[in-house]
């Protein structure tokens, strides 16, 4: 274990016993971390709020402390007190997991510390990345001279989406221009629009369907309305899989439209994107391979400990033209084709390898082991709604789509407002039993429950659990 160092030692060096010391306390920790996860509580946030306090620290500290404490303090102290994000019980907002060997490439990574956001300094690591990128493309559908980049998540990779469309489609003054997304895209998008510089209300809400998909009928309505008043309608959003409830849109026809219109299309598949591994997501997802950005992210559908979005464009140079800014003291920026300086097709300069936290379990498993695990997910959702029909008073709102299905409890004589507060006192109930973790959503108006299967840690047992505490939060409702 290492010790605190004295002042005057370089303690910023350690040894090599001194490195294996730590990595062995770490180790110890973490594998145990993994182990229990079935064991932990779906979410135990009781309390965080003081234990928060209590950490404050308004210095930062002038000496060391033993790195055994601050194991404990994470591992004893801090960690539990949270959403078990990584644990088979979790089924609220978007699960990811935390596949073990893309935290292990998060080590490697850091451990060596090379710099990927030019070529020049690390080709092999970079065409690691590359070809990571070029693998994405290939499962979204996206033709030759296609490419993209690894963001932090989907909303860093939304913004990029919203500058390349913009510097492709619109001049430079470009406060006329419009986008379009249904009323159940993710508000990373219009996040990005507006980071992007545009007004709030340049964003149009299309309504959605019974479904939950845009209409496009009322979409193309609204693009002529604009166009006549003198805007430049340019973007449209297309939804692969909503947060809210998983809904697809129509994304031939969305991009029939866009062609017609001379739009660009972006999809964003932060969510739904990987089920594209599995025959029933690519036959959901059908029109996918048509868009002009998609974003999807491994921190999601391939279960990967979070830091991993991606951007895919169709047209590899439009990243190029809204990014690239050289320098004198850069090195040469790479002209073959299949040589990527990522610095000139993304907004970042220095850059984890993020590419190595995607590249090393997909080499490490296989994408079949991915493909399987979605397969699972989409048969759990399939499983959960026929379990919620079956249950007494419960209205499933939307079935699956992919794996999310939205429910509700209704009871006669109860108006909207009492209806809601019902469901709210639901959920809270189901979450207090704390082996599976739900969360909410507002569907017209309706609060609604969410069942949303992502994690590959999660299998039929736990679900049955958890609709088994669900039964029992019902009868005491
Ligand atoms: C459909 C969809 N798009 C975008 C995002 C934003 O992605 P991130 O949280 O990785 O920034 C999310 C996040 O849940 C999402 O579900």
């Amino acid at each position: 274990m290492t010790k605190p160092h004295a002042e005057g030692d370089t303690p910023l060096e350690l040894s090599v016993p001194e490195m294996r010391a730590l990595l062995d306390a770490v180790r110890d920790r973490v594998v145990g971390h993994v182990a229990s996860l079935p064991l932990q509580p779906a979410a135990d946030v009781a309390g965080g709020a003081e234990l928060a306090r209590a950490l404050f620290e308004p210095e930062p500290p002038e000496g060391g402390t033993l790195a055994a404490e601050l194991l404990d303090l994470l591992f004893d102290q801090a960690i539990p007190k949270s959403f078990n994000t990584a644990g088979p019980g979790y089924l609220a907002y978007i699960p990811g997991g935390g596949v073990f060997a893309s935290a292990v490439a998060d080590l490697i990574s850091g451990v060596a510390n090379r710099y990927v956001g030019v070529w020049q300094a690390a080709p092999a690591l970079v065409q690691l990345e590359t070809n990571v990128v070029r693998w994405l493309c290939g499962i979204v559908g996206l033709p030759a001279g296609s490419g993209g980049y690894l963001a932090t998540g989907g909303s860093l990779a939304s913004f990029t989406a919203v500058v390349a469309a913009r510097r492709e489609k619109l001049p430079p003054d470009f406060l006329k221009g419009t986008l379009y997304a249904s009323d159940q895209t993710h508000h990373a998008v219009t996040k990005a629009a507006s980071l992007a510089g545009f007004p709030a209300e340049n964003v149009r809400s299309i309504p959605s369907d019974r479904e939950f998909r845009v209409r496009v009928d009322i979409l193309a309505e609204r693009i002529a309305v604009d166009r006549a008043a003198g805007f430049t309608p340019f973007f449209i959003c297309g939804n692969a899989g909503t947060t809210n409830t998983g809904a697809v849109d129509d994304l031939d026809a969305l991009a029939d439209l866009a062609a017609r219109e001379r739009l660009w299309m972006h999809v964003d598949a932060a969510y739904g994107g990987f089920f594209l591994l599995t025959e029933r997501g690519r036959k959901a997802m059908g029109g996918v391979g048509r868009a002009d950005s998609v974003v999807l992210d491994p921190h999601k559908g391939l279960f990967l400990p979070y830091g991993a979005g991606a951007l895919l464009v169709r047209d590899a140079q439009s990243l190029r033209r809204a990014h690239a800014a050289g320098a004198d003291y850069l090195p040469h920026m790479q002209e073959e084709p299949g040589f990527v300086d990522t610095c000139e097709i993304s907004p970042e300069l220095s850059r984890s390898f993020r590419g190595l936290k995607v590249w090393l379990p997909l080499k490490l498993h296989g994408l079949g082991a991915f493909r399987r695990s979605l397969d699972e997910k989409l048969d759990l959702a399939l499983h959960a709604a026929r379990e919620l029909a079956a249950m007494p008073g419960i209205e499933i709102v939307a079935g699956p789509q992919l794996s999310i299905v939205a429910f509700r409890l209704v009871r006669e004589g109860l108006d909207e407002e009492a209806l809601n507060g019902l469901n709210r006192g639901l959920l809270e109930r189901v979450n207090a039993r704390q082996r599976v973790h739900l969360s909410g959503t507002v569907l017209r108006g309706a609060f609604v429950l969410r069942i949303c299967v992502l994690s590959f840690r999660t299998h039929l047992e736990r679900l049955d659990e958890g609709l088994e505490d669900l039964r029992a939060a019902i009868a005491e409702s």
